[in-house]
């Protein structure tokens, strides 16, 4: 059977999205993004999932109209089962059951890692593998070998913080607006990135941390605003910068050991801090230092969105998978 048409359907966190893909081609990416967690610094789950409850049948409607077709049109519905937070999931996978049944047409429970690392194929001509995947995103940080589309296995991982968290807490720490690490990207931008200096964390091998990092930051701050109360306005920039800085060496150095250890054919970056811009500099000029071919997804596939979702249900639906009627979301990785 040849899926050609797949709707996918995004719900693990706070953004309610939905994609249409077709044949290889994204036909639409619809999102809506919840404002409301914005003044408590982070994410509210309770409000999340209320927020998914309004958005999530008008953002379908709005992604079948985008993509021209109807619901009778589509070959397959693909959902994001996991991980994410329990009652944000729980609207994405009912709606996917609903439209299941109603339609008869199959169902495919996407994992949401698998889903940032599919976000890597589309619109690319296919990648040779193995596939080095460095996959940063705001709950996870790790460093995946793929040995095709989405036969993957973790090489590494943090042991602590994500890197989407340590450049969401710094920005907490600054005073700035969440999520931090766009914020944090822009005032880096004019910053000197060499002005101070924080400690990297010393874990073995292709695992990594990132709590101390941002401890490091916090006394630093503490120390230095108990001196000059107006020190993080005055240097704002500088912090940004150095700040970013340290966690994008550290994760060049990890990913340089993993391509040692790995020898892997291509390079891929993907997750919402594949958005920062010294990071995919820096990511793009560590595969020319290796002779390796790089993928770094398009802005709109980086952070949430349906489009990777959608593109995993078409892998998994190619490969044989469906998902049954009765499955239930899951909130850890596995
Ligand atoms: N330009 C940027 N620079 C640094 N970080 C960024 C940038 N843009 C987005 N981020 C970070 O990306 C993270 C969000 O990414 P993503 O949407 O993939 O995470 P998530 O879905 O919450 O977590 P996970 O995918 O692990 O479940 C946030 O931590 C956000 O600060
Ligand atoms: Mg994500």
């Amino acid at each position: 059977m040849q899926y050609s048409t797949i709707l996918g359907i995004e719900s693990s966190c706070d953004d309610t999205a939905a994609a249409v893909w077709q044949n290889g081609k994204i036909l639409a990416n619809i999102g809506a993004s919840q404002e409301i967690h914005a003044k408590y610094g982070g994410v509210v789950p309770e409000l999340a999932s209320r927020a998914h409850q309004s958005h999530i049948i008008p953002v379908v409607h709005e992604a079948l109209s985008a993509a021209g077709i109807t619901a009778g049109q589509l070959d397959a519905i693909a959902f994001t089962q996991g991980p994410g937070l329990m009652g944000s999931l729980l609207v994405g996978i009912h709606v996917a059951k609903g439209m299941a049944m109603a339609l008869g047409k199959p169902l495919i429970g996407v994992n949401h890692l698998q889903a940032h690392v599919s976000a890597l194929y589309i619109g690319q001509p296919q990648p040779p593998f193995p596939l080095l995947v460095l996959l940063v995103s705001g709950g996870h940080t790790q460093l995946i070998r793929a040995e095709h589309h989405l036969n993957t296995q973790i090489a590494g991982s943090t042991i602590d913080d994500a890197a989407g968290e340590a450049f969401d807490k710094a920005a907490k720490l600054l005073g700035l607006n969440y999520p931090g690490g766009p914020e944090v990207d822009r005032y880096a931008r004019m910053g000197n990135p060499h002005r101070f200096t924080f400690p990297e964390s010393r874990v073995p091998g292709l695992d990594m941390s990132f709590s101390g990092l941002k401890t490091s930051l916090l006394y630093f701050l503490r120390r230095q605003t108990a001196e000059n109360p107006e020190f993080i306005a005055q240097n704002l920039a500088d912090i940004c910068a150095s700040y970013q800085h340290s966690i994008v060496e550290y994760l060049m150095h990890k990913l340089e050991l993993a391509i040692a250890a790995e020898k892997p054919a291509c390079l891929g970056l993907a997750g919402g801090v594949s958005a920062n811009s010294l990071l995919r500099t820096r990511f793009a000029e560590t595969g020319a230092k290796y002779g390796l071919p790089v993928l770094i997804p398009a802005f709109e596939y980086c952070t949430d969105n349906a489009a990777m979702i959608a593109a995993a249900g078409h892998y998994l639906l190619e490969s044989g998978q469906k998902t049954p009627l009765n499955a239930l979301p899951f909130t850890r990785n596995r």
